[in-house]
């Protein structure tokens, strides 16, 4: 076994700043006019992750997450700093994995070089679209033919890379969709992740969709447009590994599978989370969310974490459903069993069997069927209640 294997241990790292805020988007991302203080934060970050590090020592990092925000306006020397910090305070898995997030401008392609050069070694683009006024209705600051270049950059520079989209806009035709997903599995590495646009409280978006001036496809519409793209994504060769998430058997986004697969992972940086266990006990950890509070918070306590809680097993059982269930290959009922103290309840999952919303399969996993993918929330609900 090389060192890399072993119980995954995460590390992700938040960097909160954007040019400018999409009218879609409620993550944790600040337009700053006045130019941030970068080695401020290098001594913030590196500061935290010192402290989580007392908290877990002893880890082996098998990937690192810089996401965001736009990690791609950091230099690449604050993000080489922060790994350096990482590999300081724990050992590093020779076969780590290490992903940014990028926006798709020249700007941002610029750099690269720099940030292989500094351990990178997986990059995730927000495309979001293949069409210019799309674009403008999201409010990126890119253009198609942009954001296409930097993934060709992002390919020549990094072995491992993915593009996100978003579909069933408003006004979005199955035949639309079907045509801007075939010209972006024709430029796709060996991932692609693919979010249905969700309307989140206290955008623009959700102003608009509330006046009526922005419309969802409806269900069935949602429901076509969900199942083009799983088939298309599967003839490709990138069958669907989670709910949004499509790649070559492989290349899945082992990051992400730790959170998935109710690993334990540090969260570093504004408004980040974490699952840490901590003399055997699993804790929900996060941060201070506002930037600048977060970074007077760890120059004066070293760390900014604001929320440490205990779970319990009945907690730690639902968000073992929760994340487990959105993967294709499901949960292990047997961990289930172990961290609730109780087994499921076969009585529920007979039904949501029989009304074909989950299968069993043979090496005993549970796993949730294309039919029950749309109404996995409630599936989880019924499960877990
Ligand atoms: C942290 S965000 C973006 C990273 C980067 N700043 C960018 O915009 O390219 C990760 C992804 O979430 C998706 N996303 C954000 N808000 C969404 C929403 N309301 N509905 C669907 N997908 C969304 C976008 O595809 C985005 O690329
Ligand atoms: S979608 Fe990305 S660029 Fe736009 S505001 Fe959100 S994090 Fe920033």
């Amino acid at each position: 076994m090389s060192a890399g294997e072993g119980t995954p241990f995460g590390v992700y790292v938040h960097w909160p700043f954007c040019l400018s805020k999409c009218p879609y988007c409620d993550f944790n991302s600040h337009v700053r006019q006045a130019g941030i203080d970068e080695p401020r934060y290098v001594n913030a970050f590196t500061a935290e992750i010192a402290a989580t590090a007392q908290r877990v020592p002893g880890r082996t990092v098998s990937t690192i997450f810089f996401g965001g925000g736009t990690p791609s306006l950091m230099r690449p020397e604050t993000v080489g700093a922060i790994l350096d910090a990482i590999g300081r305070h724990w050992t590093v898995a020779p076969d780590v994995e290490i992903t940014l997030e990028a926006n798709p401008t020249s700007v941002e392609a610029s750099r690269f070089h720099g940030f292989r050069a500094a351990g990178v070694n997986r990059v995730s683009l927000g495309v979001q679209s293949l069409d210019d006024g799309v674009l403008k209705q999201l409010g990126r600051l890119h253009t198609a033919r942009e954001a296409l270049d930097a993934v060709a950059v992002a390919r020549d520079i990094f072995a491992r890379t993915s593009f996100d989209l978003i579909y069933g806009r408003p006004g979005q035709s199955v035949a639309g969709w079907r045509a801007e997903l075939l010209q972006a599995l024709a430029k796709a590495g060996e991932h692609l992740s693919l979010y249905q646009l969700t309307i989140e409280p206290d955008t623009p978006f959700a102003a608009l969709h509330a006046g009526g001036k922005l419309v969802l496809p409806d269900d069935d519409l949602g429901r076509d447009l969900y199942d083009l793209t799983l088939d298309q994504c599967a003839a490709a060769g990138l069958p669907a590994y989670e709910v949004s998430n499509h790649a070559r058997p492989g290349a899945e986004c082992r990051h992400n599978l730790v959170y998935w697969r109710y690993g334990e992972y540090a969260g570093i940086g504004p408004g980040a989370h974490g699952r840490l266990l901590v003399d055997g006990t699993r804790r929900a950890t996060a941060t201070e969310k506002r930037p600048e509070a977060w970074l007077m918070r760890v120059e004066s306590l070293s760390h900014g974490v604001t929320v440490d809680d205990a779970l319990s097993r009945d907690e730690q059982a639902d968000e073992f459903l929760l994340m487990g269930l959105r993967l294709a290959e499901g949960i292990d009922p047997q961990r289930y069993a172990e961290l609730a103290g109780r087994p499921l309840d076969l009585e529920r999952i007979a039904a949501l069997t029989g009304h074909g919303f989950v299968e069993t399969t043979t090496d005993g996993r549970l796993r949730v069927t294309r039919s029950g993918f749309p109404v996995l929330d409630a599936v989880v609900a019924d499960l877990a209640a």
